[in-house]
């Protein structure tokens, strides 16, 4: 399986300001009737193709509805969850988090290009720890380790409104089972939608009382 977050020799796509030189490119993604350029460069997670899982998440994850308009895209790299849901989806407020720095500037040069205007950007640290959301959608970071991941999805998930839901896309071969394990065992439920080509993409509920 080619991965698209393995390390590289110039550092890893998490870090807050990549180790890695800039390489600027342009890269063009269709999904579901929409063809979008984004700009991408090195040091962000799958740079020169939207990754395998993302596209899963984001064929499959059950649409918005109604409700649900305040919505999360944590981890957003150069954001191509953000950018699809937000203009898939004007209604909602996409709000899109990464502890990226070069990341959140690409999601946010790539939610003006595209003319999404419903996409906002911020580092986890700069969002109000009050606000909710009706919906998370997340291709996790795996390669920080277990324990940061699951830290980071505790947060995260801890601020789901009533009737919110996740959707987390994530392959077997990184964990995909005992994550799901883990949330059911932090009470949520959590559901397997679907699984295609290793990948299994998560519904979670809130966390039960
Ligand atoms: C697997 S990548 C997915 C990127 C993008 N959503 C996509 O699908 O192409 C996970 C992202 O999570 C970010 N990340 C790592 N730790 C984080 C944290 N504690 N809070 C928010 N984002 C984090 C990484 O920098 C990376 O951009």
């Amino acid at each position: 399986m080619a991965d698209p977050a393995a390390p590289t020799a110039s550092g890893q796509y998490f870090e807050a300001e990549p180790a890695a030189a800039a390489a600027p490119r342009t890269i063009a993604v269709n999904i579901a009737g929409m063809r979008l350029s984004f700009s991408t460069d090195s040091g962000v997670f799958s740079p020169d193709r939207l990754d395998a899982g993302t596209r899963l998440l984001l064929l499959e994850a059950p649409p918005l509805g109604a409700d649900d308009r305040s919505v999360l895209d944590l981890g957003c790299g150069w954001g191509p969850i953000a950018c699809f849901t937000g203009l898939r989806f004007p209604a909602s407020e996409v709000l899109a988090v990464d502890v990226n720095q070069r990341a959140l500037r690409l999601t946010a040069a790539n939610a003006e290009a595209n003319g999404t205007d419903n996409v906002t950007v911020a580092h986890p640290d700069e969002v109000s720890p009050t606000r909710r959301f009706d919906r998370i959608l997340c291709n996790p970071p795996i390669r920080v380790g277990k324990a940061a991941l699951r830290e980071m999805l505790a947060a995260w998930l801890d601020r789901l409104t009533a009737g919110g839901r996740a959707h987390l896309v994530v392959h077997r071969h990184l964990g995909s089972d005992s994550l799901a394990r883990w949330l059911a065992d932090r009470g949520h439920e959590a559901t397997r939608l679907v699984s295609r080509s290793g990948y299994r993409l998560l519904e979670v509920g809130p966390r039960g009382p």
